[in-house]
């Protein structure tokens, strides 16, 4: 099948590679003639694991190319997948679609034979409608139907979750268009059994994108609380997320607490729902406390730092673990641990920071440009712990609980943990001397993890 994609960021990029490799032959556009280069020249533009090697392997086969002429993109095309970032609005935190009217208008005059218009930006409900009423008015000739295909990919696993997704969402009114979204996917469906395809209303399916971001933010906001919960009664968070988990209608997965949930994802798809949930005159009072909670909470985060660290001294230096909204990705989009370092060096003039990010260091280097004298970008992740006076892990990075906890013993200052990603065994911190917290766990239960329990 012809496959033109327009937008080659984080959903875009990894689902024409992953189309590639499914067989069909695909052209990614975008207007940044930056990026375009880059990928010409298989040098990705956003870190992605495993994308490297499939990229290279298409443009070697010639089953991806890339390019800036619409034209171009989508001459032959029997598929248009629009997939265009739709941020925050910077004053009405709506979904902000100039990119997804942009992108029909300028597909529109080259839809020549039936060709079917994917949209899988995550856009409000009612806007496949908009965008089908913006190509007729451009081109009342073409032959065409607009659907929603959803996206459920996260950073970081976009690849494996391309190849293994839970479900295919299509939204389409016609069985025409149906049936060539069953074609494209079908060689994936033929070996990934555990993988369902529905197909729904557009609308439906534009609402099932929100739902699922929002309940998942919800089911972390939930977590977090019952961990706030958890630190004042002296129960433990692990030990409660596990024990809930463990029923199949509760599930283990997004049960981990932390700072809050961040990315690109899931604070913009709540405000986006929220935004829509004011103009139907609906109260999605859920969602709302799910919003304001996660925002205190990151705030809160920030001023636990800084008051563990002042009272320790004057000047402290904080050493931060991880800047990059969750493992995996150098994506610091509303990374909780971007602004809990924003923070905590607004909240108090006199700290320093060193930090280190495996993969986000350059992203949040220049995002931070103006705290460029108060922060020392370092090399790795043992070197955070120099004159430090409090280590603060920040995001889920699995090397993270590997620090060699004896070198920032013998190199910190003060031998203070927080760690907001309960990723450090508690034993080994208290072994060597460290005053250590995490999250959702009362100090006696600290205590009584020393003592190793028999489960
Ligand atoms: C999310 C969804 O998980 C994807 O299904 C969806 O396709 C994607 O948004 C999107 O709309 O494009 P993503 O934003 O990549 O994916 O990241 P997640 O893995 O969902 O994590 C989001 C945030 O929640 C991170 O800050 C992470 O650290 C936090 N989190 C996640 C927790 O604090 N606890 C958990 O148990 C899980």
């Amino acid at each position: 099948m012809q496959v033109a994609i327009i937008g080659t960021g984080y959903v875009g990029l990894p689902t024409g590679v992953g189309l590639a490799e499914l067989g069909h032959n695909v052209v990614c556009i975008d207007n940044d003639e930056s990026k375009l280069a880059k990928l010409k020249n298989c040098e990705l533009t956003i870190y992605e694991h495993g994308l490297q090697e499939l990229l290279e392997k298409h443009l070697n086969k010639g089953n991806i190319s890339f390019t800036a002429s619409m034209k171009e993109g989508l001459l032959d095309a029997n598929l248009v997948v629009v997939a265009v970032g739709t941020p925050p609005h910077k004053d009405t935190n709506e979904a902000d679609l100039q990119y997804v009217y942009a992108a029909a208008q300028e597909l529109a005059p080259y839809l020549n034979s039936y060709c079917v218009v994917a949209i899988k930006s995550t856009v409000p409900v009612g806007t496949g409608d908009e965008v089908e009423e913006i190509i007729r008015k451009i081109n009342p000739q073409a032959s065409y139907d607009v659907i929603s295909l959803p996206e459920f990919l996260r950073e970081g696993y976009a690849v494996y979750d391309f190849f293994h997704p839970d479900r295919i969402v299509v939204g389409a009114d016609s069985i025409k268009a149906y049936s060539l979204i069953s074609k494209l996917y079908e060689p994936l469906l033929a070996t990934s059994t555990n993988t369902k395809m529905l197909c729904v209303s557009r609308r439906s399916s534009e609402t099932i994108k929100y739902a699922s971001n929002s309940f998942l933010a919800l089911k972390i906001h939930f977590i977090n609380e019952m961990a706030d919960f958890c630190e004042q009664t002296g129960a433990n968070i692990n030990e409660v997320a596990s024990g809930m988990g463990l029923d199949h209608r509760i599930g283990r997965n997004f049960l981990k607490p932390g700072p809050g949930f961040g990315g690109s994802c899931f604070p913009k798809d709540t405000m986006a729902l929220e935004h829509m949930a004011q103009k139907y005159e609906v109260n999605l009072s859920l969602v709302k406390a799910t919003l304001n909670g996660n925002q205190s909470r990151i705030d809160n985060m920030a001023k636990r730092l800084v008051t563990v660290a002042k009272e320790i001294c004057d000047e402290p230096i904080v050493g931060i673990l991880g800047l990059a909204f969750k493992n995996g990705t150098d994506d610091c989009r509303f990374s909780p641990a971007m602004q809990i370092v924003e923070d905590v060096l607004k909240l108090d003039p006199k700290i320093v920071i060193r930090v280190f990010d495996p993969k986000a260091m350059e992203n949040a280097q220049f995002i931070l440009q103006e705290y460029a004298d108060r922060i020392i970008y370092v090399k790795n992740a043992n070197e955070v712990s120099h004159s430090a006076d409090v280590l603060a892990i920040l995001t889920e990075w699995p090397e993270f609980s590997q620090i060699n906890l004896n070198y920032c013993a013998s190199k910190m200052r003060n031998k203070i943990i927080l760690d907001y990603r309960n990723m450090i065994s508690i034993r080994r911190a208290h072994e060597l001397g460290f005053s250590y917290s995490c999250i959702g766990m009362g100090t006696d239960d600290l205590h009584q993890q020393q003592l190793s329990r028999p489960l």
